[in-house]
């Protein structure tokens, strides 16, 4: 079959119209509510036992954040008038061997790199300090000190932390590093961290999303923020290439919505379709942040887009194949971006179904930060959802919202809320 037409073939199979936008919202209000009333669902709707700051907490704290290819330690400050300072910040590398190897490993090393940053910012290891912890991943909760972890996502596998309390596990590490006074006394899911640390400066942020390596999004339900796990939302139609990449991937089944939006995953999906399409096989080092140096690129030639092929060694790569690879891409990220947005129509309608408040949704992430044009394409798909009433939602990239956010919640665990 001719390149060409067999790429509108694809096209075809990964419009993502605005029928099915529709369908797609309706069935994520139903997995919603199966999830809140603990029925069999795709959306875990996890109780987070946090609840949105009132812009009054004020004290000093440790954060931690892991949950993607970095580890961060920072030391902040919370000052009236809902400002957050930040003191210190250092990043780590998790190497493979950190997230693949034992869970003890894993907390040993953490726990280390929290005493090498306050070795290094002086912090007096003898007195108090409270840490708050963005721990980005599934967890059950029955107050905010403690996080039972689900399952790992996004190509975790340290052994022997699913079904475990991560805050004793890190609690313990920290002890044997020597750190007796530092303690963990908050986790919160990255989701949770960022609606948190947007709504201490912005009442009308109701909900936290994150589209990085990752994806998934919070919001309050009556008191308590409700972590959705929107990632593993599995009512959608897929193509040959996602069930493809389901099937090879390490958790088959599993976070479906993940896999058609993250970083994690585009990338792949992006190489399966061009595989199909393209003379010249991908290798597997093509990544999602390559897509976006594609889709940017204007030039005549195609000539980014040539010197990136011959970094990843296709050396003699045809005009025409550029260009199918460019619209491969862009045909890729813009149903992600789609995707991306009609879940949070979804999330918005559940708690104002005819959208007659104003709303901010606070989203970090890489893919949302970094991909060329999909935070337009976000933009412009709410537009065709909701006409004019999109005026109501006020997308706000959030940076750094997750470590703020686990500061805030440490310096208001005196007020923690009760199981109800
Ligand atoms: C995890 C979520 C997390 C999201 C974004 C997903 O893989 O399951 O808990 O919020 O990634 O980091």
């Amino acid at each position: 079959m001719p390149y060409n037409k067999s790429f509108k073939l694809t096209e075809e199979i990964f419009n993502f119209p605005l029928r099915e936008i529709k369908r797609f919202i309706r069935d994520f209000h139903s997995e919603m509510r199966k999830g809140l009333s603990g029925r069999k669902s795709s959306l875990k709707m996890l109780p987070t036992y946090v609840k949105k700051p009132k812009g009054v907490e004020k004290g000093e704290s440790l954060a931690i954040d892991l949950g993607g290819t970095n580890f961060r330690v920072l030391a902040l400050k919370l000052k009236e008038k809902r400002r957050i300072l930040i003191l210190g910040s250092k990043k780590f590398v998790l190497k493979k061997k950190h997230i693949t190897g034992t869970g003890k490993a894993l907390f040993d090393f953490i726990a280390g790199c929290i005493k090498t940053f306050m070795d290094e910012y002086k912090i007096d290891i003898s007195e108090k300090h409270s840490i708050g912890f963005t721990f980005s991943f599934p967890m059950k909760k029955r107050r905010v000190s403690s996080g039972i972890l689900l399952r790992w996502t996004k190509g975790f596998k340290a052994r022997g932390v699913e079904g475990k309390d991560v805050v004793k596990l890190l609690n313990e590490s920290l002890k044997r590093k020597g750190l007796r006074n530092t303690k963990v006394v908050a986790i919160a899911n990255d989701t949770v961290s960022t609606l948190v640390a947007k709504s201490y400066e912005d009442e009308t942020c109701d909900v936290g999303a994150i589209l990085g390596t990752g994806t998934n999004a919070c919001y309050p339900e009556g008191q308590m923020i409700i972590n959705i796990e929107w990632g593993n939302f599995n009512k959608i139609r897929l193509t040959p290439y996602d069930r493809k990449l389901n099937y090879l991937s390490q958790s088959p089944g599993e976070q479906i919505l993940e896999k058609m939006i993250s970083g994690m995953y585009l990338g792949e999906l992006t190489r399966l379709v061009a595989k199909d399409l393209i003379r010249d096989a991908i290798p597997k080092t093509f990544k999602s942040e390559h897509m976006s140096i594609i889709e940017s690129d204007t030039s005549k030639n195609l000539s980014r887009i040539n010197r990136l092929l011959k970094k990843l060694r296709i050396t003699d790569s045809k005009y025409t194949d550029r260009k199918l690879l460019k619209k491969i891409c862009a045909m890729v990220s813009t149903r992600a971006a789609r995707l991306s947005a009609a879940a949070i129509a979804s999330v918005v309608t559940k708690i104002d179904p005819y959208l007659s408040r104003k709303h901010t949704i606070a989203i970090d992430g890489s893919v949302y930060e970094k991909h060329t044009g999909f935070s337009r394409r976000i933009s412009a798909t709410l537009k065709e959802i909701f006409g004019r009433k999109t005026a109501n939602i006020k997308l706000s990239l959030t940076k750094d919202a997750s470590a703020k956010g686990a500061a805030i919640i440490a310096a208001t665990t005196d007020e923690e809320m009760i199981l109800t």
